[in-house]
């Protein structure tokens, strides 16, 4: 068997449990193997969220997760490249975490419509209207965003984060669907912010509960970015690594993941005699990255490609992420 024969091989042991065919894997197989052969010597590695394509997924990532499990991961590699596939927020945690690696994002337009929806100026406004409220911001945001806060979370550890604090009174930061969800959860007067996730905001009560009657049993798992009027009909609300724990975990088989439709794809080929339901929609900004891209990245290092944020900056955004894997 030739090279290019086994590496489709490859491909199709995970994207074939994906309807892809063996002669797409073919012809996709010259594109990974050089995406491959680069990174062994560029000492590059890549990261994956679970938001990318199966092709990115299965095909080159060398670690897959959601943003926080990722940045944990690229600190731990030995790699001096590090290539995220994912969105800006993220590559830009992982530069804060990993000052001394090279980090780049493929595609310039990967951004987040939460991050993008508040400045390091709204964060110092909204600590004057609220003395004393300390500021927890979500890690969808940028590193001026996390260096004007008290300490960063994530999907998965919002609650825990939030309910540490003694105050009543806590500043969340930037999604207001999430600041409600929390608001519920920790029984804390949240001051939220008005940004929403594209993905996530229009998920549609209606059409759950219409799925919910259509399958009895079947269970439903929200991300935390949904409305609280949608997170009310969930058996779980939480972050892309809850969802797919409760999945692998879980002795049902049928699931309805209310979030971006990447995750289910790569549960789909991970959690064989699993059934998704499908009512999910693409991000855009995730959707951007691409094999393609990521093969430009390796071959040329772009400079306007990397991930750099000034020191002052970095280091102040570096103790909300610290702060953050001490109460977590
Ligand atoms: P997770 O950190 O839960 O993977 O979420 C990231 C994100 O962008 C959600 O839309
Ligand atoms: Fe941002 Fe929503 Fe896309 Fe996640 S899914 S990157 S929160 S726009």
């Amino acid at each position: 068997m030739d090279e290019i024969e086994a590496e489709a091989e490859r491909l199709h042991s995970a994207l074939g449990k994906l309807g892809w065919s063996k002669s797409a894997c073919e012809a996709y197989a010259p594109l990974t193997l050089e995406i491959i052969r680069l990174k062994k010597e560029k000492n590059a590695a890549i990261l994956a969220h679970s938001y990318q394509t199966p092709d990115i997924i299965f095909g080159v990532a060398d670690f897959t997760g959601d943003s926080y499990g990722l940045s944990v991961q690229a600190s731990r590699s030995n790699a001096d490249v590090l290539v995220f596939s994912g969105v800006k927020f993220m590559a830009e945690t992982a530069k804060i975490l990993n000052p001394k690696k090279r980090v780049f994002i493929p595609s310039l337009e990967a951004g987040c419509s939460l991050a993008d929806d508040i400045s390091a100026e709204d964060v110092r406004a909204l600590r004057r209207m609220h003395p004393g409220a300390p500021v927890v911001c979500y890690v969808n945001t940028s590193a001026e965003v996390k260096a004007e806060s008290d300490v960063c979370c994530t999907s998965s550890n919002a609650e825990k984060i939030i309910s540490s604090f003694p105050q009543d009174e806590i500043i969340f930061i930037p999604d207001g669907f999430m600041a409600q969800n929390l608001a519920i959860k920790t029984g804390k007067r949240i001051i939220g912010w008005k940004a929403r996730c594209v993905v996530h905001q229009s998920v549609d009560k209606k059409k759950v509960m219409a799925i919910k009657r259509h399958f009895p049993g079947i269970k439903v798992l929200a991300h935390s970015e949904c409305p609280p009027e949608v997170a009310q009909e969930a058996d779980l609300v939480g972050g892309t690594t809850d969802m797919e724990k409760f999945v692998l975990s879980s002795p049902h088989s049928r699931f309805l993941l209310l979030t971006e439709c990447g995750l289910s794809d790569r549960l789909r080929a991970k959690a064989e005699g699993k059934e998704f339901v499908g009512l999910c929609s693409l991000c855009p900004y995730m959707k951007k990255n691409s094999l393609a891209a990521i093969l430009r990245i390796l071959q040329n290092l772009p400079k306007e490609n990397e991930i750099i944020l000034p020191e002052p900056v970095a280091a102040k955004a570096k103790r909300a992420l610290d702060r953050m894997f001490e109460l977590s």
